[in-house]
């Protein structure tokens, strides 16, 4: 596919992005395991978010979807029924490693996989909390990835509670680990190093899980008597950050992007942006099913570089591939350290991102943990590789409004995995 932004005179506009990604998933999790029917609003209809409704329908739990909501009929903590066949989450790391939090609690044997991608990115990382929670679960190739089996508790017998240090800072391993912790016999504690992602602590306890915070540590109590909830999900602060950026770069840009979920355990975009010198302002703030949802105002500002790293990258670890463009535009140095994470994403993204830039024609170095981005250079079109990973087209996508010809993508359509519409949206506030 061509983009041809580069012609972009003015961006303008008012715009909303879909529901978020992350709180989409554990909405249909939870309202599976509780009792009555969990009403959705807003929910990321994505390829990623359909794969949990397979997977939950597979294990009969009815989802029925319209235009403007989602309705899971709960079959309660002990409801699910034993599938068919093996479970398959297509691309999405969030239902492989939540979903099998769940399934290991189980009294029912399972197998789950994904694509390509899935199969390559680290299992080990949930196998080996849950294991020693009691569960039976391994790699089927042994290699540490997908497919995984899971034994049933018929036969392994009960999950116990533990007390676990995880040594990464993972959203998608604490909840594994909270979620099979519901199927316990005692209470389960994560800790991580720096505090990831909390959305499945808070609509847990909104569901009536019994769930307390301490800074960096989670702890859950087993057999949770959940009850079904009303969602709205807010506007996906990663889909927004392929707009906030499009704005502060382009030369002539001014862009309101409303309803936005700005929990901060997920705004480090915002602040990369301001302190790198962006005009971002955020306003009318409010809570909205227990997460902070805000509208923000871009516009063209003159960025220069600065040191990302520390307790900031888990909450923008998605939003490096944009920043990484944002870094090229910008005057002087940028540095991205402490995100080795992003080498087992959906592609191993310092490559995807370097590899890209330098072709686009900006002075770019991969370290082991990120990399260093030397502004200022103007960007030229070419054809982008996006090892099929969404938000590198997206974020190849937004440098194209500053190339100085077209950008072409190997796989345009992988934006489908959390951003169906994203082309449109671009093409609804560009004026040529
Ligand atoms: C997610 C957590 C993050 C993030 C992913 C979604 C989630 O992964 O990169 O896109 O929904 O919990 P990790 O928790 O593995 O960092």
């Amino acid at each position: 596919m061509i983009c041809s932004f580069h012609t972009t005179k003015k961006i303008k506009g008012e715009i909303t992005v879909p529901g978020d990604k992350s709180i989409s998933h554990r909405a249909i999790l939870l309202g599976s395991l509780a009792s009555g029917t969990t009403s959705i609003k807003g929910f990321l209809s994505s390829d990623d978010c359909h794969s949990t409704i397979s997977c939950m329908r597979q294990m009969g739990v009815e989802v029925t979807m319209t235009e403007d909501e989602v309705l899971v009929s709960g079959v309660g903590l002990h409801g699910l029924r034993n599938p068919s066949s093996i479970l398959y989450t297509g691309n999405s790391g969030t239902t492989t490693r939540l979903l099998s939090g769940i399934l290991c609690g189980q009294s029912f044997s399972s197998a789950i996989t994904g694509d390509k991608s899935i199969e390559k990115r680290p299992m080990k990382r949930i196998i080996e909390p849950l294991s020693q929670m009691g569960a039976s679960i391994m790699s089927k190739s042994g290699n540490g990835c997908a497919p995984l089996m899971i034994g049933g508790t018929d036969e392994s017998g009960p999950l116990h509670g533990i007390s676990y240090n995880s040594p990464v800072a993972s959203a998608q391993v604490k909840s594994s680990i909270l979620f099979a912790g519901m199927y316990a016999d005692s209470p389960t504690t994560v800790t991580e190093p720096t505090l990831s992602r909390d959305h499945t602590e808070r609509m847990a306890l909104s569901f009536g899980a019994d769930i307390t915070t301490d800074g960096c540590a989670v702890t859950i109590l087993p057999e949770p008597d959940l009850q079904a909830q009303e969602i709205v999900v807010p506007g996906d602060i990663s889909s927004a950050a392929f707009f906030i950026v499009a704005a502060l770069i382009h030369p002539d840009a001014e862009l309101v992007i409303k309803n936005v979920g700005c929990n901060p355990t997920r705004s480090g975009i915002i602040d990369v942006a301001k302190l790198m010198g962006g005009s971002v302002i955020v306003e009318n703030s409010r809570m909205i099913s227990q997460e902070t949802v805000s509208d923000i105002t871009v516009k063209s500002s003159s960025l220069h570089g600065i040191e990302i790293g520390g307790d900031m990258i888990p909450t923008l670890i998605d939003e490096i591939p944009i920043i990484a463009v944002m870094a090229a535009c910008a005057e002087g140095e940028t540095v991205i350290k402490d995100a080795s994470e992003l080498r087992v994403k959906e592609s191993d993204r310092i490559a995807s991102i370097c590899d890209n830039l330098r072709l686009m024609g900006a002075d770019v170095t991969a370290n082991a943990d990120g990399m260093t981005i030397r502004g200022g250079r103007s960007l030229s079109g070419g054809t982008i590789r996006t090892a099929s990973d969404h938000r590198i087209a997206m974020a190849f996508t937004v440098a194209s409004l500053v190339s100085d010809s077209s950008v072409f993508l190997d796989d345009p359509d992988c934006v489908s995995i959390s951003y169906p519409g994203f082309y449109d949206t671009m093409a609804a506030i560009v004026e040529k």
